[in-house]
């Protein structure tokens, strides 16, 4: 997808954000290898702790369509500085490709890209537990 298209859609999908607590709003969007993707934004709660992550909603909407390989996610959070994905969205994102594309827009439309194996080195996974008993 191109980023002017993902940002536009990330624009859009901001406004279902849900964050009372924090006004922190956050989009994503999780795009697969033949153009196919999906959505979220960050779902808040009054037990703070269990509120979920833009990214992480996008990612379990990617996977319940049906997609399998996602190879890049957009992020966007209309402020200055450029929001990266919290640890835990790494680790979970890393779940379905560790070479996954990470492509952040701040508030003023300007973008940084990144991989996310440089955002979560070593991470732990599958192949880490084949060593149990
Ligand atoms: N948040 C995200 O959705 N993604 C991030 O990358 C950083 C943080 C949300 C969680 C919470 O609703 C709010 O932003 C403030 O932490």
């Amino acid at each position: 997808m191109r980023k002017i298209e993902a940002l536009n859609i990330l624009k859009s999908l901001i406004t279902n954000a849900y964050a009372p607590y924090s006004s922190f709003t956050v989009s994503a969007i999780v795009e697969g290898e033949n153009g196919e993707y999906a959505g979220g934004v960050n779902v808040e709660n009054a037990s703070y702790g269990l509120t979920v992550c833009a990214e992480r909603i996008a990612l379990f909407n990617f996977i319940s369509n049906g997609f399998k390989k996602p190879i890049r996610l957009f992020l966007y959070a209309p402020t200055e500085n450029f929001t990266p994905p919290c640890g835990a969205c790494r680790q979970v994102l890393s779940e379905f490709n560790p070479d996954m594309e990470i492509v952040i827009f701040n508030k003023d439309e300007n973008f940084k890209t990144y991989e996310l194996g440089e955002l979560i080195p070593l991470c732990f996974n599958k192949s880490n537990l084949e060593g149990r008993k």
